[in-house]
């Protein structure tokens, strides 16, 4: 593939950025759509991993087929077999008629399946099997059905860490990663979010009847510095603010820095979030409890957390170690509440048992987490019109937990 070439390509698909990796990435995706390889994109969320998907389906022998993509994590556990592989009349309560599924609909096409990392075990039998051979059979049948279908699947978590945990197959990765695409973090892009933003800020002109924003060097430094948890889809969202709430279109850094949320580096108690590396159940609560840093609650589980890790790492249960004020990360006049959150342990146990069984029962007892969580979905639901996708990606959490959550707190 030629430079020219590749350019082509992001023009298409609209991709902006001249970041080597990223140039890479498009390149791997147009070597391999021609051949029916499986392909597995990799990337933090928001980096842009959607449109390769398109450019390997576009590129290959399928492109008159059909494309279907799939967003495993959106789909309830309880119907997404019927979805992929179809099922068959009466085959459970409510299935009135057949239904084909995606796996039949897409032959000779591509499916997408994004989030694959949340697919359930059973489902990720199913689909090793349709890999392998080609072949699945419909939900409430015998019959072994054939379909051609290439699988590109993405996922935003590590699925090594999933294989770890029991919650991914290893014979199903080693299969769906036979050509994998790594999409690079926008802070590894160097100068494509200076691109970026200028792209971004001429389509929101347009889109809004404005001049377009422009950044000050000190702010374009501050771009480039910033470490973008939320990579392009960030960056967009704020672009799109700035548009529409500052009235002077030069952008400084003094301006740029309010649509900035805090670098995580201060927040240890709360480090890994972004990798959504914690179990769904808790997800949403620590999420919750991240977006509301300014909350008195929050630093005193941060206190807390760091106390405890003192603690185990001082191997001290006694009263004094708690007290311990930590003057780089807490404001001295929240040393106050610290005592109100920390309860002795009922029997000097092992240090470590002390931390996780404090922390959970603080978490349980101290908040009425319900009630907080509850008001943060309801306020995604209704900012997106309802849209479960785009709450689930405010709120940070899949759409399977944001399903289960709306079912479990009456929200529909
Ligand atoms: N290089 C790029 N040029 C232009 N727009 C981009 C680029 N990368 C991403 N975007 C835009 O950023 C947004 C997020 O991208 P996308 O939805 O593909 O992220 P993702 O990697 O699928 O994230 P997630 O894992 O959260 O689903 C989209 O609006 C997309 O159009
Ligand atoms: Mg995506």
């Amino acid at each position: 593939m030629t430079k020219a070439e590749i350019q082509q390509v992001k023009l298409r698909f609209g991709i902006i950025g001249n970041n080597e990796s990223l140039m890479r990435a498009i390149d791997i995706a147009i070597q391999v759509a021609p051949t029916d390889l499986s392909v597995l994109i990799t990337g933090e969320s928001g980096v842009g991993k959607e449109s390769f998907p398109q450019i390997i389906h576009q590129y290959s022998r399928r492109k008159h087929g059909q494309y279907i993509a799939v967003n495993c994590g959106a789909i309830p556990e309880g119907t997404i077999d019927s979805e992929l592989f179809g099922h068959e009349k009466g085959a459970f309560t409510g299935a009135i008629g057949e239904r084909k599924g995606y796996f039949g609909e897409a032959n000779g096409g591509t499916i997408f399946l994004d989030e694959v990392g949340e697919l359930p075990l059973p489902t990720q039998a199913r689909l090793l099997r349709v890999l392998e051979s080609g072949e699945f059979i419909k939900v409430g049948s015998s019959k072994v059905e054939k379909t051609d279908v290439r699988i590109v699947a993405a996922t935003n978590v590590n699925l090594r860490q999933a294989i770890a945990e029991g919650r991914f197959r290893e014979d199903l990765y080693y299969r769906l990663n036979t050509v994998p695409i790594q999409i690079p973090p926008l802070r590894e892009r160097g100068e494509d979010v200076v691109l970026l933003f200028r792209k971004f800020a001429s389509d929101f002109a347009e889109k809004y009847h404005m001049p377009a924003i422009q950044l000050t060097d000190d702010a374009k430094q501050m771009l480039l510095s910033y470490t973008w948890p939320g990579n392009v889809r960030q960056l967009k969202n704020i672009t799109e603010q700035i548009s529409i709430i500052e009235t002077n279109r030069d952008i400084t850094a003094a301006i740029l820095k309010n649509y900035l949320p805090e670098q995580e580096q201060h927040l240890p108690a709360l480090s890994g979030k972004r990798e959504k590396s914690f179990e769904s159940e808790r997800e949403i609560l620590y999420q919750v409890l991240f977006d509301m840093r300014q909350d008195v609650t929050e630093l005193k589980k941060l206190v807390h957390s760091i106390m405890a890790e003192r603690e185990a790492s001082a191997g001290v249960n006694s009263k004094s170690a708690y007290y311990t004020p930590s003057p780089t990360v807490v404001p001295p006049s929240l040393e106050a509440n610290v005592p109100t959150i920390i309860r002795q342990p009922a029997k000097p146990s092992p240090a470590e048992d002390d931390d996780i069984q404090d922390t959970e029962e603080y978490v349980e007892e101290s908040l009425s987490l319900d009630d907080v969580e509850k008001e943060m979905i309801r306020k995604a639901l209704e900012k997106h019109h309802g849209k479960r996708k785009n709450a689930a990606q405010d709120l940070n959490i899949s759409e399977r937990t944001l399903y289960r959550k709306i079912k479990e707190y009456g929200l529909d």
